[in-house]
């Protein structure tokens, strides 16, 4: 009896930092060049709302999208704090059961721009809303085989960025200042998620994203062997 060898399984490689520190930017990067290298990837976000081969199950992730990631900055903000979190875990183990877990499974490389990690921090600086009860609510999720933490100042951040949201300033307020001290403590958090995570932290002040593109697939080879 033949049996078929299962695909080997596929890695997934996350982004985390601040906002504004690049993530996106690095995502795609990486995506593209592991997929022009012939390794099948995918490209995961806010934005991915396709199940493979189910225009059913692809539609009820768009519709579950459009509740999370599709509301005005009034809807936003009335529904509240542990709205929020829950509405976010909902979205996670979604894309997590129903496109990550069976790419992973096929051989399919992820490439997942911004997994729960700077929710979490956020959380852990909001009072209004228990960290461990965030912690459990993405505890479930697939666990990276490697995240690359792009470290930066609020400040540069902000320069990258040139404008931001309420939700970025933690509701703290519009000017430049508030959206400054607010990142530095999610910053803080997200150093504190370092600790314990083996993350492949790289201060990326000042590197363009040529150089930050180079130093991290050179960290994918390193530690995963994936040549792009
Ligand atoms: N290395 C870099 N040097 C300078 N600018 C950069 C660099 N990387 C990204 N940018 C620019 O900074 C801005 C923010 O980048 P990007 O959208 O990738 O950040 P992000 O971490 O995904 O942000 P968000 O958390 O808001 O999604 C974009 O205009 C992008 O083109
Ligand atoms: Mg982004």
């Amino acid at each position: 009896m033949t049996v078929t060898p299962h695909a080997k399984r596929g890695r997934i490689i996350t982004v985390t930092g601040i906002d504004g520190a690049g993530k996106s930017t690095l995502a795609a990067r990486l995506y593209q060049a592991l997929t022009d290298a012939g390794h099948p990837s995918i490209l995961v976000g806010k934005h991915s709302t396709e199940v493979s081969m189910d225009p059913e199950l692809s539609a009820y992730v768009d519709r579950l999208n459009e509740l999370v990631y599709r509301r005005d900055a009034r809807v936003a903000q009335a529904c509240g704090d542990h709205y929020w979190l829950l509405a976010l875990a909902a979205w996670y183990s979604l894309q997590d059961t129903l496109v990550i877990r069976p790419a992973l499974a096929a051989g399919t490389h992820v490439i997942l721009d911004n997994a729960q990690h700077k929710i979490l921090a956020r959380y852990a600086v909001n009072e209004r809303v228990s960290t461990r009860l965030a912690e459990q609510v993405f505890a479930h999720l697939t666990e990276p085989d490697l995240v690359f933490f792009l470290r930066i100042g609020a400040r540069e951040a902000l320069r990258r960025k040139g404008e931001f949201t309420s939700l970025e300033t933690g509701h703290s307020g519009a000017e430049d200042k508030d959206f400054i001290r607010y990142q530095d403590s999610v910053l803080a958090q997200l150093r504190e998620q370092e600790q314990c995570g083996g993350w492949l932290s790289l201060d990326v002040t000042g590197m363009d994203r040529d150089t930050v593109y180079k130093t991290a697939s050179e960290a994918l080879a390193d530690r995963l062997q994936l040549t792009i």
